[in-house]
């Protein structure tokens, strides 16, 4: 099967500043692929010249195999989009969006209707179709926008920042959605800043600073951190903590009453440790977070650069100031 988007060696400069790096990578038919990283890493950049709104500077960009410079046309019609700034007609009702949007892609009138009812029903927009979209809640709009997205039947939908400012709820509504359209096999780009969005993903691609620093599956990202951290307390620590060393080859170290032990994986070590002969009490698991692989490539965290980071900042500085 061939890839949904192939990307190699894009760049993309804006007069002398680059805001693309050289950027490489594939996404396979069906997956969940995510673009992680702060504000400014390029991400917006990247996903408006898949899309073909922005020419590359350089390099070679495939979607659907249709080339986005010289296929432009072709690469339009087989995706969908869904962008942070939202681009509804306010002055329109919520079904005349999607009539206007069928009636740009060429969607049959016979099936408009149709189409349109099972995606606003399943968005939960459908009793309010005919009202205009100046009256609609954020939430509401962005659902709207994804019901757009998916109308004219895309192979890939493009999401960017698909629910940044959303209250919680919403998002959870708008990632059910997004992830029962993967079970059918559409496959979809999006870009984030927020760690939970990129945890839903098959694949993450963090980026910074316009290059790509990392990408793998978020369980791999994290297991290269260095692993979780388990806390076991049993019955007698000694006694279990030789067992750990001699059967398990693990070292053990004490901690508040717990024995502290660093795993690469604990949902695949915890079934060994259950195995020890020593009765335990509790166990207790902590994850890495993908944050946390961002701060050991960079040095800085990702949420640093959020809005409302400004403790964290303040924080940082009162470090820098205590060093000096
Ligand atoms: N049209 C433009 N002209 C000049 N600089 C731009 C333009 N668009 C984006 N940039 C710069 O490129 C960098 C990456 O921006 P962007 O792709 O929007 O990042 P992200 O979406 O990851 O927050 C930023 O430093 C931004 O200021
Ligand atoms: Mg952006």
């Amino acid at each position: 099967m061939s890839d949904a988007i192939l990307v190699e060696e894009l760049v993309k400069c804006f007069d002398d500043f680059t805001a693309v790096d050289g950027v490489s990578f594939r996404v396979r038919q069906g997956e969940v692929f995510g673009f992680l990283g702060p504000n400014g890493a390029g991400k917006t950049t990247t996903i408006n010249i898949l899309c073909t709104l922005l020419k590359p500077t350089r390099g070679l960009v495939l979607v659907n195999g249709f080339d986005v410079v010289k296929q432009a046309g072709q690469v339009r019609s087989s995706i969908g989009l869904v962008f942070q700034d939202p681009s509804l007609d306010v002055q329109l009702t919520a079904l005349e969006n999607l009539e206007f949007h069928a009636y740009l892609y060429n969607v049959p009138a016979a099936q408009t209707r149709a189409r349109a009812e099972q995606l606003m029903q399943m968005l939960g927009l459908w009793n309010r179709r005919n009202d205009l979209v100046r009256n609609f809640s954020g939430g509401m709009r962005r659902r709207l926008e994804v019901a757009r997205g998916l109308l004219h039947r895309p192979l890939i939908l493009f999401l960017d920042e698909p629910t940044v400012g959303l209250d919680p709820q919403t998002r959870r509504y708008i990632w059910d959605y997004i992830l029962q359209q993967r079970r059918e096999g559409l496959t979809i780009f999006l870009t984030t800043h927020y760690l939970d969005e990129a945890e839903y993903c098959d694949r993450v691609a963090i980026i910074d600073r316009g290059r790509i620093i990392a990408l793998d599956t978020p369980g791999s990202l994290k297991a290269s951190v260095g692993g979780d951290v388990i806390l076991v307390r049993t019955a007698d620590n000694r006694r279990a903590e030789d067992e750990l060393h001699r059967l398990l080859g693990i070292a053990a170290r004490e901690q508040d009453g717990a024995l502290r032990l660093n795993v690469p994986r604990a949902d695949e070590f915890i079934p060994r440790l259950c195995r020890l002969s020593t009765p335990l009490v509790s166990v207790s698991v902590s994850h890495p977070t993908l944050d946390d692989v961002f701060i050991k490539l960079t040095g800085r965290a990702i949420r640093e650069e959020e809005g409302g980071g400004e403790e964290m900042r303040q924080m940082a500085r009162l470090w820098g100031g205590r060093r000096r």
